[in-house]
């Protein structure tokens, strides 16, 4: 058994190299090649001090895009905004490391990106005006919309079988998911609660939904 301070010093994923700080200039030979264009030069002489895991070090911020482009999920998240939200930042970060395909931004074009920690440079968004907007993209799209919310009626996220090719849709603090998103979708899950408060913040619950989501359907072995 390793003691508290022994765990406490162990290293995780994102630390194995030079630690959550980064790394400095590239050392050795330069990358050549065609692999080579994929590196930021000015990255490699000055080093990479950005929040992205050590297989993307030094990589443009288009290559880094690309390279998740190839491995997104049928999962797509959409969250409503017309009173301005503040928790889209945190959805966006956590969409990032889930690897969805598009966060989508129902309302209001504007949103406060400061809980998305940059993430939303590697991520796909989308703006829809209202609701039926995005419900006839998602048609469209061949996607199947699950509302996240804990209203009467929801069938418990916990035990319900969410759709592979999935669009998951989050309320805003205050009124929740609107009543026209919720007709719309094909059901309602909400996340189990057992204290006092009536609901959680709609950014972790975005987090709890699409990591059912990924429980459900990922491919584990391609985490990093
Ligand atoms: C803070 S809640 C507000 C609405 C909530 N229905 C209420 O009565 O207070 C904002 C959003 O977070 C998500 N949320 C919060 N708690 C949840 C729960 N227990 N189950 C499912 N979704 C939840 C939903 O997407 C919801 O629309």
């Amino acid at each position: 058994m390793p003691k508290p301070e022994e765990e406490a010093e162990a290293k995780g994923p994102t630390e194995w190299n030079e630690g959550r700080h980064g790394v400095g200039p590239w050392e050795g030979p330069l990358p050549e090649g065609p692999e080579a264009e994929k590196y930021d030069p000015e990255l490699l002489a000055e080093g990479d001090r950005r929040n992205v895991v050590d297989a993307y070090r030094y990589w443009t911020r288009e290559a880094i895009r690309e390279d998740i482009d190839k491995r997104r999920h049928a999962l797509h998240i959409a969250i409503e905004n017309f009173e301005n939200d503040a928790n889209i930042g945190t959805v966006v970060r956590t969409a990032n490391a889930f690897a969805v395909d598009t966060v989508h931004i129902v309302g209001r074009r504007r949103w406060n990106r400061r809980g998305a920690m940059v993430t939303d440079r590697y991520q796909h968004l989308m703006h829809h005006a209202d609701v039926s907007e995005l419900m006839a993209w998602a048609a469209d799209q061949d996607l199947t919309v699950v509302a996240i919310d804990n209203t009467p009626g929801c069938v418990p996220l916990e035990t319900a079988e969410l759709p592979e090719r999935c669009l998951l849709l989050f309320g805003q603090e205050g009124p929740g998911v609107s009543p026209e998103a919720q007709d719309a979708a094909v059901m309602t899950c909400s996340i189990a609660q057992f204290g006092s408060t009536r609901s959680i913040n709609a950014g972790v619950a975005a987090g709890i939904a699409m990591h059912a989501w990924i429980r459900q359907h990922a491919d584990l072995s391609k985490a990093w």
